[in-house]
């Protein structure tokens, strides 16, 4: 017997995690999503997850494409944020159209200029888990920008990780 999906989604708001941007281009249209359903792998070979919902539009472009970039964002890409979560109603290639500063790396995934790290990876394996899928990347490329603070998403809202940083030196 499992939990319900309202029990689980109540419990999973006490998780605070670091908001992403999950981009990719597959037949030359960029797709993407918000997502804070990212974790590292391993070191050796360096690898990451990200789950995806099959529902999601990116979900097809990123398997048929082979590759994808995990950009973690900071304070001031919550707009992108909130845009890639399908909150102001702008869908597709059309999200990157007038928000953003984007560029690539190796892949050709879109990268966002100004991100704390934009980890550029090839699809290397790929697991279906009920509403989503579990997609692995070898990361072969890496944008830092060391001096920016992450947004984070903790019991439904977006946290600037300054404003954590600051309460922990004033602690
Ligand atoms: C803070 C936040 C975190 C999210 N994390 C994930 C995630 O890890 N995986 C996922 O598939 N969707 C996640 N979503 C939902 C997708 O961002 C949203 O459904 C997205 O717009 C995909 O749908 P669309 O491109 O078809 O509009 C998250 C949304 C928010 C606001």
């Amino acid at each position: 017997m499992s939990i319900d999906a309202a029990a689980f989604k109540k419990g999973m708001r006490h998780l605070a995690a670091s908001v992403t941007l999950i981009t990719t281009r597959h037949d030359n249209v960029r797709g993407g999503l918000t997502a804070t359903a990212v974790c590292s792998v391993s070191a050796e070979p360096p690898q990451i997850l990200v789950c995806v919902n099959k529902t999601a539009s990116a979900h097809d472009p990123i398997g048929e494409a082979g590759f994808f970039c995990v950009n973690i964002l900071c304070p001031e890409h919550r707009k992108l944020a909130e845009r890639f979560a399908g909150m102001d109603g702008v869908e597709g290639d059309e999200r990157f159209q007038d928000m953003g500063e984007w560029t690539t790396l190796t892949t050709g995934a879109p990268v966002l200029t100004g991100c704390p790290v934009s980890f550029d990876c090839k699809l290397v394996t790929k697991l279906s888990a009920g509403t989503h899928t579990i997609y692995i990347g070898e990361i072969v490329d890496v944008a830092l920008h060391e001096t920016a603070t992450p947004l984070l998403y903790a019991d439904g809202c977006f946290v600037h990780g300054d404003a954590l940083k600051k309460a922990a030196q004033a602690a």
